[in-house]
């Protein structure tokens, strides 16, 4: 079998380096400098895993790179993966959806072997019906089901273990238009993962386009009403939002992940799909206020930690160290970081602040400039400074001890903004504050 990728982002890079470890593959991107660099093997992203599979499948040769569309003529299955970032009114932004539907459509004019086009792509339900079909239906000049298979295939993969992700994920969900595209699905799933694969769920193309929108919106869900949680634990001295969060969790019904309180969800993935999802419902004449709620909820918990940090010590004029710029740890990204809108507020209110973070700090500096001091080190940033506020759980951040701070800080409280650290011994030897943790001074 022949694939091609097109759109070489997060997730088509990880996903064209995985397959490439099965069936010859050619990912595309129009970014000709980002594909000269990935032939070169250079790694655009931080990603476990990823520079290893790149090398491998470049040196085997069963993985190129492309600027043009031209070899998909030769394929038998074509995967978008381009990016459907945030429009002004939140709804998705089609134009690299349309853009490579059109190319598609024009590449495989001429092509006998009915390529199957899978749509990767995060998109609202009736996006592959209404805008994907259409377009390579005519620029092909064939009709979908007869000269190429149209399947929605949506993308659960996360940054930070999109690799182990995409090679060992809990389920795949194909939302075939025609028999065509089912049949190459089922051969290439079963060509890839053998037999005792995930369960591969077949349904609508609507329904996989909402299996994905659903999954995360209740993921986000799940991370706002524990943020809520803590609000409420916060009231209470000594109750702590992880006990909470544990005791919640234990019902198998719910299960122990996505309950960790912290300044909220970031990341190029949560909040971008959950306002597409409001705007979608809300669009269907639908009660979208459960979302919205959740997205009210997110916004405020940057703000909410300040709140918890000038409840410990003022902020005019003091030393702040922010430790943590990626939206979580194993990845450089930085998009809707919550330390960034933390960031900001802590400058409207006359803090002086100074950053950390092992792999994000290049990210960071094109957004806050001149605005802050870049430390070389979680140990650099705290020296001298009056308050800490942790924001993400990188290894480098969390192995910060209560003497490192007490040793290094001018006057040491920390706030503990992602529950990184144990608050029985950090609170004993430091004035700790965290999210959802209700204060109680234990030092004695
Ligand atoms: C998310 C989903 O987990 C993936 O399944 C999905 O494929 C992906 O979006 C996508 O749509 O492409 P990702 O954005 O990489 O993956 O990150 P997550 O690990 O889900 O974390 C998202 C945010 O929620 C992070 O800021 C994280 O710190 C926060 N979070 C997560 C919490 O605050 N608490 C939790 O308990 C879990």
């Amino acid at each position: 079998m022949k694939i091609a990728v097109v759109g070489v982002g997060y997730v088509g890079l990880s996903t064209a380096v995985c397959i490439a470890t099965k069936y010859s593959t050619v990912a595309i991107d129009v970014n000709e400098a980002r594909v000269l660099n990935l032939r070169a093997g250079k790694v655009p992203i931080h990603e476990r895993g990823l520079k290893g599979l790149l090398t491998s499948g470049l040196e085997s040769k069963k993985l190129g790179f492309s600027s043009s569309l031209a070899s998909l003529a030769s394929c038998d299955a074509v995967f978008i993966t381009v990016g459907t970032p945030s429009a002004a009114d939140g709804s998705i932004e089609l134009s690299q959806i349309r853009n490579a539907s059109t190319g598609i459509g024009a590449a495989i004019r001429d092509s006998t072997k009915k390529p199957v086009v899978f749509l990767k792509s995060t998109v609202v339900p009736g996006t592959a019906r209404s805008v994907v079909r259409p377009l390579v239906e005519k620029y092909s000049g064939m009709n979908c089901g007869n000269g190429f298979g149209l399947c929605s295939n949506p993308e659960f993969l996360r940054e930070g273990s999109a690799i182990k992700d995409t090679l060992a994920p809990d389920r795949v969900v194909l939302g075939p238009f025609d028999d065509l595209s089912l049949r190459l699905a089922r051969t290439f799933y079963e060509g890839f993962y053998g037999r005792n694969g995930p369960e591969v769920l077949v349904t609508t193309p609507e329904g996989a386009e909402l299996v994905k929108y659903g999954s995360n919106a209740l993921l986000a869900t799940k991370v706002s009403l524990i943020n809520l949680i803590a609000k409420v634990s916060e009231k209470f001295p000594g109750t702590d939002v992880q006990d909470v969060a544990r005791g919640i969790g234990l019902d198998h019904r719910l299960g122990l992940h996505f309950l960790q309180a912290g300044p909220g969800f970031g990341g190029s993935c949560f909040p971008k799909d959950v306002r597409a999802f409001r705007k979608s419902t809300t669009d269907f004449g639908l009660d979208s206020s459960i979302l919205e709620s959740v997205l009210k909820i997110n916004e405020e918990q940057p703000q909410h930690v300040v709140e918890l940090a000038e409840k410990a010590t003022s902020l005019q004029g003091r030393e702040i160290a922010v430790l943590g710029l990626a939206f979580k740890p194993d990845t450089d990204d930085i998009r809707e970081s919550r330390s960034f809108p933390l960031i900001w507020r802590l400058l409207e209110r006359g803090g002086k602040v100074r950053v950390y973070d092992p792999v994000a700090m290049p990210a960071a500096k094109t957004v806050l400039k001149s605005r802050v001091v870049y430390s070389t080190s979680a140990q650099d940033c705290i020296k001298g400074a009056d308050l800490a506020i942790a924001m993400t759980a990188w290894r480098q951040i969390k192995s910060l001890t209560p003497a490192d701070y007490l040793k290094q800080m001018r006057s040491p409280v920390l706030v503990d903004a992602r529950r990184m650290y144990d608050p029985d011994e950090y609170g004993r030897k430091l004035r700790y504050v965290a999210v959802g943790l209700g204060s109680e001074d234990r030092r004695p």
